[in-house]
């Protein structure tokens, strides 16, 4: 079988950082240590200076996806390779299923999206938009497929939005099937009142995204879902958590012991509020769900990181063009489809911002972007690990790499990068998937359609 020998690197995990060579053969790490023999017939592959980092998993992505009346720009062929560039092996991306229809309809669908077109791992959770009948079987087959998590929305009512109920439901199904479920936290019902109001006064820019969605119906949804917890006895995941207020809720009900769990994304942690009112209809770069805070907002997100309040950094990368796709918000904010991109830039932001500048260990690092994500959603330790028997999704990561994230020069099918002009140090430098090496130093050598569906475990690490 061939194998490839990554000489001296600094491997680092979520636990340990030690001087180590790592072998490939296959697709799988085979043995990991200090001088490893060289094997003549292999490839060998000159690591000094270089971090050896486990792929990075980002579970929470909206690829090819239908959304306020546009679909976001990159599918499964441009936002994986994307991925792969900023040192991600693994996506896991949402399907949806769509009201009246079964989930295993969404599924087929979401296969045939991706399948010919991934060039790196991925899985699926489930959007569930309405239980009808048989949706708590259902929920069973979607398990038994392997998709082994689900989300659901307090927000967007009349779209996507599901009430209590269902989400109860759901959550008390989960302790016999041990999916995990996902919710979007945010009270749907105030900021939907809200929004109407604001319309009615004519206050249609950008910003008016961000000031009709308040903190509060963040936190609301947040301390709902943790009573849900609570009652059922079944873990929760909040994603895409915004704001100091809905973080309290999140770290008051760990504190005492409710299975909560919560990632926050990028653009939380480095943005704020005013970019929406950025001059004419630019903010409409930064309409997202939940919106951007006030600046004294992201230090507060940093330390919940620090204490593991939160647990993950995804990206929620749903990208619109601004030309052609956001425009249809012009003179209505509500028109704006929401999300923004980010697929490529986490790991090299994260790094920056939050090892280079003391926010966090090299091992937290690896731990949010990938150790905690495979945990919680049923990959580890086929994921998320360097170890003997993990698939072999390596990134060499150049500590010292200058680089400019532009619009310009970005991989995301997107004309332009929510974090235009952030100079960052530290980027990958090679990308191995399954043993392949996919990304070398700019160009990529992977294989549009190389990646493959992952069928996750249930009982992953949040039941544990
Ligand atoms: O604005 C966002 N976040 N768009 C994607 C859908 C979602 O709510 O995650
Ligand atoms: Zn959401
Ligand atoms: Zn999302």
């Amino acid at each position: 079988m061939l194998t490839t020998l990554i000489r001296n690197g600094t491997v680092v995990t979520s636990t340990d950082t030690r001087a180590a060579d790592i072998l490939i053969e296959g697709e799988r790490i085979k043995e990991i240590g200090p001088s490893l023999p060289v094997d003549t017939a292999g490839k060998v592959i000159d690591a000094t200076g270089m971090l050896l980092l486990p792929g990075g998993i980002d579970v929470h992505t909206h690829l090819d996806m239908p959304f306020g009346g546009t679909t976001s720009s990159d599918d499964f062929e441009t936002g994986t390779k994307a991925a792969a560039f900023g040192g991600t092996t693994t996506l896991i991306d949402f399907a949806i299923q769509p009201k009246g229809t079964r989930m295993r309809d969404a599924l087929d669908t979401w296969w045939k999206k991706a399948e010919n077109r991934a060039s790196i791992d991925y899985g699926l959770h489930m959007i569930v938009t309405d239980l009808g009948e048989a949706g708590l079987e259902d929920m069973d087959h979607l398990v038994s497929e392997g998709v082994a998590s689900f989300k659901l929305f307090m927000a967007y009512p009349g779209v996507l939005m599901v009430d209590d109920s269902t989400i109860f439901q759901m959550l008390s199904r989960t302790a016999k099937n041990g999916a995990l479920i996902c919710l979007h936290a945010e009270n749907g019902g105030i900021i939907d009142v809200i929004v109407k109001r604001a319309i009615a006064e004519g206050k249609t820019a950008p910003i008016y995204h961000a000031l009709t969605r308040p903190v509060a119906a963040e936190a609301e949804a947040v301390h709902r879902a943790v009573a849900m917890s609570e009652i059922s006895g079944a873990p929760v995941y909040i994603v895409h958590l915004s704001s100091e207020e809905a973080l309290n809720e999140v770290r008051e009900a760990r504190d005492r012991g409710v299975p909560i769990f919560a990632e926050t994304c990028p653009q939380y942690l480095l943005l704020s509020i005013e970019d929406l009112a950025r001059p004419g209809f630019e903010g409409a770069k930064y309409v997202f769900t939940p919106p951007l805070r006030k600046k004294n907002n992201p230090p507060k997100l940093w330390e919940g990181l620090k204490h593991d309040h939160l647990q993950v950094v995804s990206t929620d990368h749903c990208p619109f063009c601004f030309e052609d796709q956001k425009i249809l918000g012009k003179d209505d904010f509500t028109k704006i489809p929401n999300g923004g991109p980010g697929v490529e830039n986490r790991l090299q932001l994260l790094y920056h911002h939050g090892v280079n500048a003391g926010q966090m260990s090299l091992n937290r690092f690896v731990e949010l972007v990938s150790t905690t994500p495979a945990r919680l959603f049923g990959l580890y330790p086929r994921k998320g690990e360097l170890a003997p028997g993990s698939d072999a999704d390596i990134v060499i990561w150049d500590p010292e790499a200058q680089y400019e994230i532009s619009a310009k020069t970005h991989h995301m099918r997107v004309d332009y990068s929510m974090f235009e002009g952030f100079r960052v140090k530290g980027n990958a430098r090679t990308v191995f998937s399954r043993g392949e090496k996919i990304v070398d130093q700019g160009s990529f050598l992977g294989r549009t359609g190389r990646g493959a569906f992952l069928k996750r475990e249930a009982r992953g690490g949040a039941w544990k």
